[in-house]
C-alpha cells in the first residue's frame, strides 16, 4: 500500500486540503489550518470479505420510539418536538454563551420528568456544577454528574448506567488514546465524537455534545463534526445582551432554521414564549430608518425590527456595516435601488442592524430593509403600525414569500393596522389589517416617499 499523503484540515470549518495555507480556503480563517493524522485503513491482515449485514424492510409494526418532552418548550420545540431516543445532538455556541447553563437546566427538567440523564463536565469540578446547580434551583432533581475527560472511562461508565440521554460538556476537552493527538485537536475530536455518536446509536442514550466555536486554530470547533450527529444546534447572542437564541442549523428529525428564544437572568434561563413582544419592546419612539419585518422562523411568525442610518461619507469607499443581516444582501438592495428605482446611495455611509441580536436570513426581509434604506435616506418615518416584507428581485419586482397568512396574522396580534406586501400574495379574504399590495420597489417608493 502506497504511503497515504499527508491532509491538512481546517480546525474551524473542517475543510480537507493537501497543502499547508496560512489561510483557509473555504472559510477564510487563519493559522487554522493543522496537520491531521491520516484515517486507518482498518486492522492489519484483516479477511478482504466482510460479514453480511442483516437487513431489513422499510415497513414495520412496532411504533416509532417516543420522543422524550424536557418540559422546556423552546427548547423542545428546537430538537423538533424532543428529544428523539438514540439520537446525537450537537450544541455549539461561543464560551460564556450560557451553553452549560441551559444543558444544565435542561438535564434537570427531563430528569424530573423520568429520564435517567447523566451530565459528564470535563471543564468544570463536579463541585462547580453542583454550585450552578444551587444557583439555578436545581438540586432537587435526579441528576447524575460526573467529571471526566478520558472518553474510554466515560464510554464504560455509559455502557454501565444506560442513561436514556447523556450530556458531554465539552467535546474538546475529550480525548481518546488511541489518538496521538492533544485534546481539542482536529483528530482527537472527530475520534471522540465518533465513538460517541456509534455508542448512542447501539445502546440507545441520546447524546448531547456541546463544542465551544473558537477563533483559536489550536482548538477545533464543532463545523468539523457537524456531520456526524443527527442534530446541530447553535447558541447565539450578543454578550451584552440577556437575549439567547438557540437555532437548528442541521436536523434530522424536524424542521431545520427552528429557533428557541432565551432570556439569561439571575436564575439562569428563562423561556421567551412571545419573541415578536420582547423584539419590539424595547423600540424607540417612531423615527426615519425604521422597519419591522414580519417574518418566519422555523415554523413560527417573528417580528423584528430592522434599523438604518446613512451618514454622508469621509472616505473614498463608503462604510457598509450590517449586523444581523447578509453584507451581500445589502449590497443587491443597494444596487436595486440605484439601478432600478434611480436612488443612489453614492458617497454615503450605511449601516444596518437588526434589534435584539436576532439573525435574519430571509429574502423575505429585503422589502423591509429597503424600507429603513430609503426611510433613513429620505428622513421620512414609516407607520409605526406598519409591518413589511418581499422580497426584491434584481429586476426591482416584488416577489410574493412564503407564509403570507401567518406573517400577517402575527402582526395583526401585536396590533399592527397595515402591511406592505407583494402584489399577488396568497391570503385570505380578511386579513384584519389594510393592505398595501405592491408589484415593484418603484411602486413601493412612490407610495411610501412620494418619490421615484
Ligand atoms: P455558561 O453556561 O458557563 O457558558 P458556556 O458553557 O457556554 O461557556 O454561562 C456563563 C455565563 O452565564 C456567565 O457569564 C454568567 C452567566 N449566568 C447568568 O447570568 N445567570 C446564571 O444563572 C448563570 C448560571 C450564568
Ligand atoms: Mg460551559
Amino acid at each position: 500500500m502506497s504511503k497515504a499523503a499527508p491532509t491538512f484540515t481546517c480546525t474551524a470549518c473542517g475543510a480537507a486540503t493537501h497543502k499547508w495555507a496560512g489561510r483557509c480556503e473555504s472559510c477564510g480563517a487563519w493559522n487554522s489550518i493543522v496537520e491531521e493524522a491520516p484515517l486507518s485503513a482498518g486492522p492489519k491482515g484483516a479477511t478482504p470479505r466482510g460479514r453480511v449485514v442483516p437487513l431489513s424492510d422499510l415497513a414495520t409494526e412496532e411504533a416509532p420510539p417516543p420522543r422524550a418532552a424536557s418540559g422546556i418548550a423552546e427548547f423542545d420545540r428546537v430538537l423538533g418536538g424532543g428529544l428523539v431516543p438514540a439520537s446525537a445532538i450537537l450544541v455549539g455556541g461561543d464560551p460564556g454563551i450560557g451553553k452549560s447553563t441551559l444543558l444544565l437546566q435542561a438535564a434537570a427538567s427531563f430528569a424530573r420528568n423520568g429520564l435517567k440523564v447523566i451530565y459528564i463536565s470535563g471543564e468544570e469540578a463536579a463541585a462547580q456544577v453542583r454550585m450552578r446547580a444551587q444557583r439555578l434551583g436545581l438540586t432537587e432533581a435526579p441528576v447524575k454528574l460526573g467529571a471526566e475527560t478520558a472518553l474510554r472511562d466515560i464510554l464504560t461508565t455509559l455502557d454501565t448506567e444506560r442513561p436514556g440521554l447523556a450530556i458531554i460538556d465539552s467535546i474538546q476537552t475529550l480525548w481518546l488514546d488511541s489518538v496521538e493527538a492533544a485534546p481539542g485537536s482536529v483528530s482527537q475530536v472527530r475520534a471522540s465524537v465518533h465513538e460517541l455518536v456509534t455508542f448512542a446509536k447501539r445502546r440507545g442514550t441520546a447524546v448531547i455534545l456541546v463544542g465551544h466555536v473558537t477563533k483559536d486554530g489550536q482548538i477545533a470547533g464543532p463545523r468539523v463534526v457537524e456531520h456526524m450527529v443527527d442534530t446541530v444546534l447553535y447558541f447565539e447572542g450578543e454578550r451584552g445582551h440577556q437575549f439567547r437564541i438557540l437555532r437548528a442549523v442541521k436536523n434530522r428529525f424536524g424542521p431545520a432554521d427552528e429557533i428557541g428564544v432565551f432570556e439569561m437572568t439571575g436564575a439562569g434561563l428563562a423561556e421567551v414564549l412571545n419573541p415578536s413582544a420582547l423584539f419590539l419592546s424595547a423600540r424607540d419612539a417612531p423615527a426615519s430608518g425604521s422597519a419591522v419585518f414580519a417574518g418566519i422562523e422555523g415554523t413560527r411568525p417573528v417580528l423584528t425590527e430592522i434599523q438604518a442610518l446613512v451618514a454622508p461619507s469621509t472616505l473614498g469607499t463608503p462604510r457598509r456595516t450590517v449586523v444581523g443581516l447578509d453584507a451581500g444582501r445589502l449590497s443587491t438592495i443597494l444596487a436595486v435601488l440605484d439601478s432600478r428605482v434611480g436612488i443612489p446611495f453614492t458617497g454615503l455611509d450605511v449601516f444596518l442592524n437588526v434589534a435584539g441580536g436576532l439573525r435574519v436570513s430571509e429574502p423575505a426581509a429585503d422589502l423591509a430593509v429597503a424600507a429603513a434604506l430609503l426611510s433613513a435616506r429620505e428622513d421620512v418615518a414609516i407607520p409605526p403600525d406598519m409591518v413589511l416584507f418581499g422580497e426584491i428581485s434584481l429586476s426591482g419586482a416584488l416577489r410574493p414569500v412564503s407564509q403570507t397568512e401567518n406573517r400577517l396574522k402575527e402582526a395583526a396580534k401585536l396590533g399592527f393596522t397595515q402591511a406592505a406586501l407583494p402584489a399577488r400574495s396568497k391570503h385570505g379574504a380578511d386579513a384584519g389589517m389594510r393592505l398595501r399590495e405592491l408589484a415593484d420597489l418603484t411602486a413601493f417608493t412612490g407610495e411610501m416617499f412620494g418619490a421615484g
